[in-house]
């Protein structure tokens, strides 16, 4: 008889086949992580995120290893105990204990240590006095970004030279958030009342995103931002765009944006350079209509998103700071030309 047709069969086989489901989607899931773009930590893209990433494989190789090992013993325990073998004498068992299970767990943590260490000097190793410097600071939700010595400010997207090595100085103005660019540098805590440092260097040009990466209330996940790493003169024009007023208005619409963002709520909260508005409650608005998104990965930045936010921002980042607008409707195209014509 056809064993898989045999129903007493089919029964013994459906707990095998649904650990074989479990085990899949279990390996799945983690992976489904790693789809789309958000970023990997195993894709590194800068000196410090390589080093993490060396470090991982090497954990990994090393756990595989034991893994295997452990795996061998097991077999071989159960294929000696079914055989009422006689060869194993006196003193073995411990002297296997002993090298096995001592011996060389010691030196795999020893080893793993030290590399731990010299890891960590490397990552805590300040770059050198003349290296840029970029402040970033936390607040729920979003990321201001400022250059000592330039008056202006942006957020949720800072740029560095490719190559070099930028520091970063940390704040928050509220609460505990971390700052983290899986792709370029492990994680960085900023913690209330004190000024962390940590560096990015990226090896080639790119946008890389980062993410808070401590739990900071109900909007901690759209706390998003961008690294953009550019040579060296596209970042000399990004800090002088920052110190330089914003784009001027071109057009009727844009004139009258400006007009109703200057005269109206938005300048209560945000500033825009060069237009009187310079309040600091909100992000600086002088770029950002280059800006990757709205709501520090909320949405993308667009007319449509642009227009929602603006209206009632609580629709599409409830929680955030923002209130909804009492802009009239046939204001709102115009404030929405001036501020995407501010790149
Ligand atoms: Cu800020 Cu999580």
């Amino acid at each position: 008889m056809n064993e898989t047709r045999d129903p007493a069969y089919a029964r013994r086989r459906r707990p095998v086949r649904h650990a074989v489901a479990a085990a899949t989607l279990a390996g799945a899931l983690p992976l489904a992580a790693c789809a789309g773009d958000s970023p990997s930590a195993l894709d590194p893209a800068g000196a410090g995120a390589t080093r993490i990433a060396n470090l991982w494989w090497v954990l990994f190789w090393i756990s595989m290893a034991v893994f295997a090992e452990v795996m061998a013993l097991l077999v071989w325990a159960l294929v000696f105990r079914r055989r009422h073998d006689t060869r194993v004498r006196h003193g073995q068992p411990l002297r296997l204990v002993a090298v096995a299970g001592a011996g060389v767990p010691l030196v795999i943590l020893v080893v793993v240590y030290a590399l731990g260490l010299r890891d960590l000097a490397a990552l805590g190793a300040a770059p050198g006095r003349d290296a840029p410097t970029v402040e970033v600071t936390g607040h729920k939700w979003w990321w201001e970004v400022r250059v000592p010595g330039v008056d202006g400010a942006t957020a949720n997207e800072l740029h560095i030279p490719v190559g070099e090595r930028v520091r970063v100085r940390l704040r928050t103005a509220d609460v505990l958030h971390s700052f983290w660019v899986p792709q370029l540098m492990p994680k960085t805590d900023l913690i209330a009342g004190e000024v962390r440092e940590t560096w990015l260097h990226a090896e080639r040009p790119g946008r890389y995103r980062g993410q808070c990466a401590e739990y900071c209330g109900t909007q901690h996940a759209h706390m998003a931002f961008q690294v953009v790493a550019e040579p060296r003169p596209q970042f000399e024009a990004w800090l002088a765009r920052l110190g330089s007023p914003a784009r001027q208005p071109q057009t009727d619409a844009e004139r009258r944006g400006q007009q109703a963002f200057v005269q109206g709520t938005c300048a209560g909260c945000h500033a825009i350079r060069g237009t009187g508005a310079d309040a600091r409650v909100g992000p600086d608005l002088s770029d950002v209509g280059s800006r990757w998104s709205i709501g520090a990965g909320a949405v993308p930045n667009d007319a449509g998103h642009l227009g929602g936010w603006i209206a009632n921002p609580q629709t599409v980042k409830p929680g955030s700071y923002m209130p909804p607008q009492p802009v009239d409707a046939e204001r709102l195209p115009d404030l929405i030309a001036y501020l995407r014509s501010l790149t």
